[in-house]
This record gives structure tokens, sequence and C-alpha cells, in this order.
């Protein structure tokens, strides 16, 4: 019997629009099949903070891969024992416990079920605009109602407050709530940068209610902002923190981290087959080496400084308002953000949206100044054209 050819289409959930198809990468390039070059402003969606194909990420699953892919979590492993304490050295000295998985969704719902089971609690607090992955119980803590009404009902006792009004906030966290949830960015929702105020508020609310805060760092973790972890600018620890995307160089991981004291309440058991197998381990040992090495959050920082003065000077009649910090940008058009992404692509550039109208742009940490700077003014074109 022949082989049916592969359709195009074939993939649930994206039959109606034509993509463009990568065929690979290098740094912050991405090459079409045929051939044509991009620089991705966004295209690896924040998973992709090292690049295309990190060399030292590279090499680690090459020789992982010839030596142990797959081990259960029943037996230690030498290589995701080196990765757990270095992900811990790198965390306040709180951190004693990490839970790996293999997306963000699975870091979410982790959080959840540690949340519930260690404080006897049934609530969730989570904010308006905030997303956290698609699987039930990260989706009934992501806001959305488009995303969230077609697979109702959803996990009971989550609940939403503004984002930023710490008011609300100290008011929804009481003695029923297990866990307050938030991003100290919010990403998807259109890239809104949590104050220090409303952080504290939360740490705050937390403690007098002896609800767990948990932070959402899926997005905004390993340099993203400018810092390490964003919680670093304010400067408020979580009991939670909640880590995927990039933190194994573009190889599918997911990451709880918690205190040794929330880990003596929790009682259950949660587990995944492939959470924490060697090779993601591996990839993941290869990537914090790299991010601490060449200083990418300083990076990000020094990047994100540079595109301030070009995004603030964006005309006001087309722009509603900027948003961002390091290498994490949210552009709210006036208009629909897809013309103006459909333009930067035409031009090189493959940034993303959040939402209908704010163009994100999410590069490789390892981004080239000139590609950055061009990818800016490719967006100021893209958008006096628009
Ligand atoms: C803040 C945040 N949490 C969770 C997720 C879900 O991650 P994943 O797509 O790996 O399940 C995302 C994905 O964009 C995210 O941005």
């Amino acid at each position: 019997m022949t082989e049916a050819p592969p359709r195009a289409g074939a993939e649930f959930g994206h039959a109606t629009r034509p993509r463009l198809s990568i065929a690979r990468g290098e740094g912050a390039h991405l090459y079409s099949a045929d051939g044509r070059r991009y620089v991705d402003l966004g295209a690896t969606h924040g998973a992709g903070s090292l690049g295309a194909v990190p060399p030292a990420v590279v090499r680690a699953i090459q020789e992982q891969a010839a030596t142990l892919i797959h081990l259960g979590s029943g037996y230690e492993s030498p290589v995701r024992t080196a990765f757990l304490e270095r992900l811990l050295g790198l965390l306040p000295p709180s951190f004693a416990r990490i839970f790996l998985s293999n997306s963000g969704t699975e870091a979410v719902e982790a959080a959840v079920k540690i949340a519930r089971s260690a404080t006897g609690r049934p609530k969730v607090v989570a904010t308006r605009r905030g997303f956290h992955g698609r699987t039930l119980g990260s989706l009934s803590a992501t806001w959305r109602k488009e995303l969230r009404e077609p697979f109702e009902p959803l996990v009971p006792e989550f609940v939403h407050v503004s984002y930023n009004d710490p008011a609300e906030l100290e008011a929804a966290v009481d003695e029923r709530t297990a866990l307050l949830l938030l991003e100290p960015v919010q990403g998807e929702g259109g890239v809104h940068v949590g104050t220090p105020e409303f952080l504290r508020a939360a740490r705050a609310a937390c403690d007098r209610a002896g609800a767990l805060l948990g932070f959402d760092e899926v997005q905004t973790g390993l340099g993203r902002t400018g810092r390490l972890f964003a919680f670093e600018h304010s400067g408020v620890v979580p009991d939670l923190l909640m880590l995927a995307k990039s933190l194994a160089g573009g190889v599918p991981i997911g990451a709880t981290v918690t205190t040794a004291e929330v880990e003596a309440r929790f009682r259950g058991s949660h587990h995944s087959t492939f959470g924490g197998n060697p090779l993601a381990c591996a990839a993941g040992l290869a990537a914090l080496d790299t991010f601490v090495r060449e200083h990418l959050a300083e990076r990000a920082a020094r990047l994100g400084a540079v595109a301030g003065p070009v995004l603030a000077g964006l005309p006001v009649e087309k722009v509603r308002e900027v948003r961002g910090l390091g290498l994490m940008w949210g552009i709210e058009l006036r208009d629909r953000a897809a013309p103006v992404l459909a333009t930067m692509e035409a031009d090189g550039y493959l940034a993303i949206n959040a939402g209908a109208t704010v163009i994100r742009l999410l590069p490789p940490l390892v981004v080239e100044e000139s590609d950055w700077l061009g990818g800016l003014a490719a967006l100021t074109r893209a958008v006096a054209h628009g």
C-alpha cells in the first residue's frame, strides 16, 4: 500500500488559514522553505529566547540523545539532578522544590493542584486579561471569553480581578482562597506591566489570608523582561513560580517551583511520564548556562531601552499605547493588528499579535542589534502604511 502524501491543513485547528512555512533557523533568523530570510520578532512565541538553534543546547541534546533519552521519574538521573540544582541556584533561597512537566499549561495545572491540596481550600483568584494556558484548569484561570466559553463548564471556584487594582485584589483574596495566580507582566493579554504596588499588595493579601501567591512566568521568565525573573523588578517573591517556553532553549519543558513548606503540606500525588526526561533536562541545563554566561537578561534590558524611544515616537493617530519591559513589547493600535503584521512579514519581519489590536514583539534575546533596530523601523513603516 502506498502512503498518502501529507495534506496541507491536516493539523487540527489550523485548517482555515494559510500560514508561512518555516523550514530552518539560525540565531534570530528563520528561513522559509523557499529560502527567504525573516527576522524573528515573536515567531517562536517567546520559547526561542536563545535563538533557533542555540549551539550549546544543540550539543547537549545530541550528547544526551546518544546517552539516555527517557527515564521515568521513579529513578534518579544525573542530568535531571544537575538541572534542578542549577535552576534552584538562580532563585531566591526560599525555593527548594521543583515539579517538572512539558509545557506552560502543565506548569500552571501543577501549581493549582499543589495550592488546593496544600491549603485545603478551593478558590483561585486570577486576573482579567490573564492567560495561563488551555487545558481545563489553566483555562479556568485564563480570562478571554472566546477561549473559555466553548468548553464550559470549567473548573469551579475561579474568579478574576482587575489587573493593577490592589483594592479589588485585596477584597477577593479571602480565607477560602488557595491561590492568587498572576503574570508579573501580562503577555497574551496585551503586554501589561504589573506595578510594584500591585505585586506587593498581592503578596500582602496572600500573607493576610493564608493563601499561596503564584507567579506565572512562562512568558516573562529567563531574562525576557531585563531580569532573569520578572519578579526581581518588584522584589516580591511568590510561593509558586511557573516557568516553561524558553527554559530548555526551545525543547518542551515546564517547571513549577515552590518551597519546602508548601511541599510538606501537599497531599495526594502529581506526576508526568515525560516531565523531567533526560533530554529536556540536558537542554535545560545548557540553556540556563547560556542565559547566565551570555548575560542575556542584561542584553534584553539594553536592547529594550533602545526600543523605548523609537516606539514612543509612533504616530498617536495610529497608536493608542505602547507598553513593555526588556524585550517584551505591546503596541496597542487604534485599528486591527493583522494588516500591520502582514506588511511586516512582507518586509521580512515576523511579529505576533496579542488580541485583535496589539502587536507583540518577543524577539530572541540574542537578536543582533541591527536586526532589532531593523524590526523597529519595519514596524514604524508598517504602522504608517496600515
Ligand atoms: C503566561 C503564560 N502561561 C501559560 C502559557 C501556556 O503555555 P503552553 O503554551 O506551553 O502550554 C502561556 C503561553 O503562551 C503563557 O504566556
